[in-house]
């Protein structure tokens, strides 16, 4: 049998915290369920799970798992740090409060972050769950990203027992460091891949209303191309054709900004980070 951790969950009711509990709650690690607002708590207990409170949790752990809102994620780890064990792990979901160095260190208290990839669009998927579940930890399998502050093996170990458990199914863990993480998640997939998602919405959205085109007819050719302009151009599925290109040509010319690649930028992930965080400026110990 693999082996088992204790494990506080805190923000057990909110939308991580009961997509992680779900998956916990199948799983033989010892679990310990955080949540302070009364409509998360009165969650947890309509999934029939005990609610536990912060300090009983966080003593017991060996790895403390903070689903809380990312604005909150400063005050909160204030609070649960200090009291840790030491050795122990504080695991947070999104990069963006460890990397602005928002969250309170401490010595001997082993800073990890770990972020589901989603269930990729080239999954050979095979059952209905599967096609159902596009944003993972429930039947199609997915990729994580962890970084983990740590050269300790037994560390990383638990870690990924953790990751694998809270977004299971997942296939492979892919380690990088906290700032690696931050350039992913926003820079890569949140301000590209999500913002294309959305220009995508707002076409089809004048191809049907400004431009008069029958929705169904609009929304079928735009969902199907979408398909092969990602199976084109991420995988090399088929070469884009001589028309295709020009016609892509004149959408580049138009829409992207000649500087774009800036987004890429240590100061401009700075920027974007300060933004989402509610920040003046991000003020890392480390920063450049
Ligand atoms: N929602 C997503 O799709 C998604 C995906 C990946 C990662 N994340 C990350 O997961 C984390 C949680 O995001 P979410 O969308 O689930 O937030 P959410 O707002 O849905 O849930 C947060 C929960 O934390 C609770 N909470 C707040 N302060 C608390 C405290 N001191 N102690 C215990 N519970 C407390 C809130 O009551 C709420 O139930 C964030 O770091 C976010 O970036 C979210």
């Amino acid at each position: 049998m693999s082996q088992t951790f204790k494990i506080a969950l805190f923000g057990a009711g909110g939308k991580m915290g009961t997509r992680i509990s779900n998956n916990l709650a199948v799983t033989d690690h010892e679990v310990w369920y955080v949540e302070t607002s009364p409509a998360g708590q009165e969650r947890v207990r309509a999934a029939g799970r005990e609610l536990s409170d912060a300090a009983t949790a966080v003593a017991a752990a060996e790895i403390v798992v903070l689903a809380v809102p990312d604005l909150a994620l400063g005050a909160v780890s204030a609070q649960v740090v200090p009291q840790m064990q030491p050795g122990a792990i504080l695991l947070t979901l999104d990069p963006a409060a460890a990397y602005a160095g928002l969250l309170t260190t401490r010595d001997d208290v082993i800073q990890a972050v770990a972020h589901p990839c989603h269930p990729s669009i080239f999954l050979q998927r095979t059952t209905p769950e599967e096609y159902a579940d596009t944003f993972g930890g429930i039947a199609a399998p997915q990729d994580a990203i962890a970084a983990v502050e740590s050269d300790d093996p037994n560390k990383a170990a638990i870690v990924e027992a953790t990751v694998r458990a809270i977004y299971a199914p997942v296939i492979d863990v892919h380690w990088v460091t906290i700032k690696q993480l931050a350039q992913l998640e926003p820079t890569l997939v949140e301000t590209v891949a999500c913002m294309i998602g959305d220009l995508l919405r707002e076409a089809l959205d004048e191809a049907i209303h400004t431009m008069g085109v029958p929705e169904a007819a609009a929304r079928s050719i735009l969902l199907g191309h979408t398909q092969v302009a990602l199976a084109n151009g991420l995988r090399g599925d088929n070469p884009f054709s001589d028309a295709c290109l020009i016609a892509m040509d004149y959408g580049r010319d138009s829409i992207i900004k000649e500087d774009w690649k800036k987004i890429f930028r240590d100061d401009e992930l700075d920027k974007n980070l300060a933004r989402m965080l509610h920040l003046d400026e991000i003020k890392r110990s480390d920063a450049a």
